[in-house]
């Protein structure tokens, strides 16, 4: 098996930032009670006309810049989302088409919050077996668009964002060292989008009863979080044969600080290890991990060597986490 690692990096949240305070112009809420119980301040909204293709797209676009590799390159396009711009086609194969990467197969992924981890663990496969060299995971979630914006309790948490990675061979010892997937179906109710799938083809009816909305049992959701967000990270690093002194960064999903400070006290990880960005985009699913990381990588606070974890969960119920051991150099093959 060949080492995988992530060679490019890059993310896009599109201009528009609504403020706890502009959601007190229209529903019962208020700044410090969406501070203290989330840690959100503000989020980013895409206009109505932009569909989560073009956040993706632009996101790949910097991904690919920043690995120098040409679209025509790219082996793989996986698109994680459960905000696609249509049931179908993928939107994988309208980000493939708009970045002219014309050799590439695509599939969307759906796997909530943990969609890139899920993505990247995907993706890494077919390098690791040789079979592709060169694949572009994108997290992107326009959940803005899915929203009931008179539900005060799910409204204020979410953002639009989409965030890419472009994984191909590394050098041994590198990359992606270990993963772990989980999922349970019993849970898929807790934080669902109801309609518009086989179940409930919409209808009138399903449009008048809210069903094309996002719906959650916010304090269910919750406990499951706070639970599988240390389970999983102390399971991959154990995979990895690693313990959490060797861990350099944690990138939890961005859903809530509360869910965030409570996997770092149940690890015992030291807070300044860990990303938090959620104060400024809130939760934007799928594409959470990647925007912190790009951001991360960014401001220098990742060197070579240095082992990360990111670690998501979300609808499905689903969760996931990798390790891997940072180098952002691809090998020749
Ligand atoms: N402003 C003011 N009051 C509010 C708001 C609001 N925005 N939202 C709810 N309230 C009220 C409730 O109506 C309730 O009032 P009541 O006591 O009079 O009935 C009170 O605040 C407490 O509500 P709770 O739901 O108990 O609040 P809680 O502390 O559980 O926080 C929250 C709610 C933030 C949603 C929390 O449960 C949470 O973060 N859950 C996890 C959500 C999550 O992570 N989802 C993403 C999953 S990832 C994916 O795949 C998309």
């Amino acid at each position: 098996m060949r080492s995988v690692g992530i060679v490019g990096i890059g993310s896009y949240v599109p201009e528009n930032i609504v403020t706890n305070k502009d959601f007190e112009l229209f529903l019962d809420t208020n700044d410090e009670w969406i501070i203290s119980r989330t840690g959100i301040k503000q989020r980013h909204i895409a206009p109505k006309d932009m569909p989560v293709s073009e956040l993706c797209y632009q996101a790949g676009l910097k991904a690919l810049e920043d690995a120098q590799i040409a679209p025509e390159e790219v082996d793989l396009i996986i698109v994680a989302t459960i905000t696609p711009d249509y049931a179908f086609p993928a939107t994988a194969c309208l980000v493939a088409d708009r970045l002219g990467a014309r050799n590439a197969a695509g599939f969307d992924l759906e796997a909530g919050c943990s969609g890139f981890v899920y993505g990247v663990v995907t993706g890494s496969q077919f390098i690791a077996t040789g079979m592709y060299k060169t694949v572009l995971v994108i997290g992107g979630e326009t959940l803005s668009k899915v929203l009931n914006w008179k539900d005060r309790s799910t409204c204020i948490l979410f953002g639009d964002g989409a965030g890419a990675a472009v994984l191909q061979p590394v050098k041994e010892g590198f990359g992606f060292l270990g993963f772990e997937l989980g999922s349970d179906g019993s849970g898929g109710a807790l934080l669902s989008q109801p309609a518009g799938g086989s179940m409930y083809p919409a209808s009138l009816e399903t449009v008048e009863k809210n069903l094309h909305t996002l719906q959650m049992e916010g304090k269910e959701v919750y406990k499951f979080a706070v639970r599988v967000m240390g389970e999983v990270s102390l399971k991959v690093l154990k995979n990895a044969d690693l313990k959490i002194e060797d861990v350099d960064l944690l990138i939890p999903h961005q859903a809530n600080i509360r869910i965030v400070d409570a996997a770092v006290r149940r690890l015992g990880i030291s807070p300044d290890k860990v990303v938090v960005n959620l104060d400024k985009y809130g939760n934007m699913s799928a594409a959470s991990i990647p925007v912190a990381l790009d951001e991360t990588f960014k401001s220098g606070r990742i060197a070579e060597g240095d082992i990360i974890v990111m670690a998501g969960f979300g609808t499905g119920l689903t969760w996931g986490a990798c390790v891997l051991k940072w180098t952002k150099v691809g090998l020749e093959v």
